[in-house]
């Protein structure tokens, strides 16, 4: 089997708990096989992206923002066209950023200063990514079309890759 055939989520349903831990062990299982031994910071990132994306039937809009100089800058992603550039503390990427913590994010709508890149994003969750040295370099931005489609397996099951997966 490809690459590629293992993936075939269908985009919309909210997977229910036991399925939801079972889709990111299978997932982070699947990163370790392929990027054992890999060391590119763009490599890892696609890499992480398409996986986590193609695995996840609620991930509407799923990628990294890299840390340049005092922004965020998009990608690599997978999703409709998103905004280039985010300030620190801006949104909710720039605040998991500056804060140097996941933010969960239920209700977008509901989130003062949140930033609208797809009128079809409903709630989010942002993990900052780090490398070896535990520089925070990304944040890893996930939108759902769905309200409340994040909840605490979510926010564990994502810190725990980017631990084994630093950049
Ligand atoms: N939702 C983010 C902006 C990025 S896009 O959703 C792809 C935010 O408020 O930080």
């Amino acid at each position: 089997m490809s690459h590629g055939e293992a993936y075939t989520a269908i985009k919309g349903s909210i997977p229910e708990s036991e399925k939801k831990r079972q889709l990111y062990q299978q997932a982070s299982d699947a990163l370790n096989a392929m990027l054992a031994g890999e060391t590119d910071r763009v490599l890892m990132m696609s890499t992480i992206v398409a996986v986590l994306h193609q695995s996840m039937p609620h991930y509407f809009w799923t990628g990294f923002y890299r840390v340049v100089g005092d922004a965020l800058l998009v990608g690599p992603y997978q999703g409709t066209p998103a905004c280039l550039r985010i300030a620190h503390g801006r949104g909710v990427c720039g605040s998991a950023w500056a804060e140097a913590r996941t933010m969960l994010v239920k209700d977008v709508h509901a989130f003062p200063g949140h930033i609208a890149c797809d009128a079809r994003s409903a709630s989010e969750i942002v993990v900052p990514w780090r490398d070896a040295s535990g520089e925070v370099v990304a944040v890893f931005d996930v939108d759902s079309d769905q309200t409340a489609a994040f909840d605490l397996i979510d926010h564990e099951s994502l810190e725990e890759i980017a631990q084994r997966f630093p950049l």
